[in-house]
């Protein structure tokens, strides 16, 4: 290849590393490992603008430059190049005479190029320093210009890279929060909830991650929906805010038409977490995950569970997984009117409606795992 063409090739090999850096350091090694090169140059700087300072970042060059050095903006060329937000060409700069040559005379700099970084508000500037008079060509000022051109899209580009995952942390916080207040509300209603929420996200977790072993439950659970699963548990039982307090907190078994009252929880937690997704005018995987498991975990298997009779895979997996955790902790955790069954009584129970209640390929797997519930149980038992 001819060394033109060469050149232009390496070129855009560092234009394309710089567009593909994900943070300043690795701009700045793009430019470090190859500018020089491509200018032909004795020495390149990496200059950032520091508020009032200009602090020589990183450098690639024949002799020590100013590497790891602050000069104040006003009294440094590459100060004013970003100030003016223009190329600063210096032929001869013991004869320039128009800045003060001190920080030059102790290194091989005779003639020099700095550009800015981003013409208009430049953030910073990279120099590119012969050790013989009239380095730089109109050539070399060219690709120079290139190169700080790209390092500036590429340093916007970081940024919004910092700044959007700064708004996803602060979102999934806000998620996160908002989910506690939610969980805790229905908790202050109902103190047998508290504890239940707490052990049934726990169950759903190990449930789901025991399935996530099986292929044909490996591509539905994948990482990410199993940790939404479990962070979105706590919301299942949302709705029984809604429910009066006559019949919320009744000390004895509820009649049939307390009964029916009370399984409208589902159809309130629904329609509380929709309320939720229009506010935001879109649904997340998170609130539709929530949605669906609030309104699904009383269904049963076999099509007659509430509030809509779906049967079989018509249920949402998530709603499948919450049906056994729930019932398992309704069922181990002693009611007003009940004593708390020992473990492995749930268990059987659990077996035995296997294809009724319960999804049969789940109650398998539940089965094989049956003793980390006992442990979860125990963990997050009254008390601890
Ligand atoms: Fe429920
Ligand atoms: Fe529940």
């Amino acid at each position: 290849m001819p060394p033109m063409q060469l050149t232009s090739a390496c070129i855009e090999d560092l234009v394309l590393k710089m567009s593909m850096a994900r943070d300043l350091d690795e701009i700045m090694t793009a430019v470090r490992q190859s500018a020089r090169d491509l200018i032909g140059a004795d020495g390149i700087s990496f200059v950032l603008k520091d508020n009032d300072c200009c602090y020589y970042a990183d450098e690639d060059a024949i002799g020590p430059l100013w590497k790891g050095q602050r000069f104040p903006i006003q009294s440094c060329l590459s100060g004013f190049a970003m100030l003016q937000g223009k190329v600063v060409v210096i032929n001869d700069i013991f004869r320039d005479g128009r800045f003060p040559i001190d920080a030059y005379a102790n290194t091989f700099v005779k003639s020099l190029v700095i550009v800015p970084v981003r013409q208009d508000d430049p953030v910073g500037a990279i120099g590119a320093y012969w050790s013989k008079l009239d380095g730089p060509s109109p050539e070399s000022i060219e690709r120079l210009e290139r190169i700080a051109n790209t390092a500036a899209v590429a340093m916007t580009n970081v940024a919004l890279i910092k700044s959007l995952a700064a708004a996803k942390e602060e979102a999934a916080q806000a998620r996160d929060a908002m989910i506690l207040a939610m969980a805790s509300l229905a908790e202050t209603r109902d103190h047998e909830t508290g504890d239940h929420i707490r052990r049934t996200q726990h169950y759903v977790r190990a449930l789901a991650e025991a399935l996530q072993e099986q292929e044909a439950y490996a591509e539905q659970l994948s990482d990410e929906v199993v940790d939404l699963l479990y962070k979105s548990a706590p919301l299942h039982d949302i709705g029984k805010v809604g429910i009066p307090d006559c019949i919320l907190l009744k000390p004895g078994k509820l009649e049939p038409e307390e009964f029916e009252v009370m399984k409208t929880h589902a159809e309130l937690g629904h329609a509380a977490i929709a309320t939720a997704e229009r506010y935001m005018s879109s649904t997340t995987p998170f609130l539709s995950l929530a949605k669906e498991i609030a309104h699904t975990h009383h269904e049963k298997w076999n099509g007659t569970g509430y509030p809509r009779g779906l049967k079989g895979e018509e249920i949402p997996i998530g709603g499948r997984i919450m049906a056994i955790a729930d019932v398992y902790d309704a069922l181990v955790s002693a009611r007003i009117y009940k004593p708390a069954l020992p473990h492995e009584e749930a268990v059987d129970i659990i077996i035995k409606d296997s294809g009724e209640h319960f999804d049969p390929k789940l109650v398998q797997v539940f089965s094989k795992i049956a003793p980390k519930f006992e442990e979860i149980h125990r963990a997050f038992a009254k008390g601890h």
